[in-house]
């Protein structure tokens, strides 16, 4: 039996959670790291538990430490944990193994995303229930973006324009995102390329600032500003 939140939601939010997080530096998984005291994984669940639709959530959790996770998680919301696997298309097809067929909706959602708004959740899983059988939310570049050889030469410059920056929650029909796990060789690092792949239309909405994916030492800075400033 998996864990239910709200009977009337119907979406599940599959929370991959299991990377090493090697580009934030020596400390442990990245989604336990502490961010204003709480680990990252604490903030990301919280405001999906905060989105009237969610009826499920399913976290894909470093395997050493499941248990672990299910207690820090249970007093804040209900909500699965399965072990993730060695890639993240591996912890989301685990997560997706335990989504009962009943649910419509199927957003995936970074735990390292641990400031995305509940707002966010909503607008991205509003869109597939529209009828948008993949869903995820962007922003514009904000960079000049050029070409370049392995050597370092230019090669030309981008039109800017048509580029966009991919977060998360990506959200999709529950049969579209099954049969784009299903159909994978090759591990991508977000689910909505393996839509693409499958041909699925895939259908952009406006991101948000705050969705920012805490990778590097310095996105926690700003992460711990953002939540120093502002009411989020
Ligand atoms: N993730 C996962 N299972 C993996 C790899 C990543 O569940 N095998 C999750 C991470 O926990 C994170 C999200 O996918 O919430 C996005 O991945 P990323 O930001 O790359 O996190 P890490 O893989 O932990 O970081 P790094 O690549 O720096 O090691
Ligand atoms: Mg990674």
């Amino acid at each position: 039996m998996t864990a239910q939140l709200n009977a009337r939601g119907d979406v599940a939010v599959l929370v991959p959670a299991a990377g090493a997080g090697v580009r934030l530096g020596p400390g442990g998984p990245k989604a336990l790291r502490l961010l204003a005291g709480e680990p990252l994984l604490v903030h990301a669940v919280r405001r999906v538990a905060a989105a009237p639709s969610v009826r499920m959530i399913v976290v894909a959790a470093p395997a050493a430490d499941v248990e672990a996770v299910s207690e820090l998680l249970t007093p804040i919301t209900p909500v699965s944990v399965v072990a993730g696997g060695a890639e993240r298309q591996e912890s989301v097809g685990r997560a997706l193994a335990v989504v009962p067929a009943d649910v419509p909706i199927v957003l995936v959602h970074d735990a390292a995303r641990a400031l995305t708004p509940p707002d966010l959740i909503e607008s991205v899983a509003s869109a597939v229930r529209a009828g948008r059988p993949a869903v995820i939310p962007t922003l514009p570049v904000v960079d000049t973006i050029k070409e370049a050889s392995p050597e370092g030469l230019v090669l030309g410059t981008v039109d800017r324009s048509v580029l966009r920056s991919v977060q998360t929650p990506q959200g999709f029909q529950h049969q579209v995102l099954a049969a784009a796990h299903a159909a994978a060789s090759d591990p991508l690092t977000d689910d909505a390329g393996l839509a693409e792949k499958a041909g699925i239309p895939v259908t952009c909405v406006l991101g948000s600032e705050l969705a920012l994916k805490i990778t590097r030492p310095l996105d926690l800075v700003i992460a711990e500003a953002l939540l120093a400033h502002g009411p989020f």
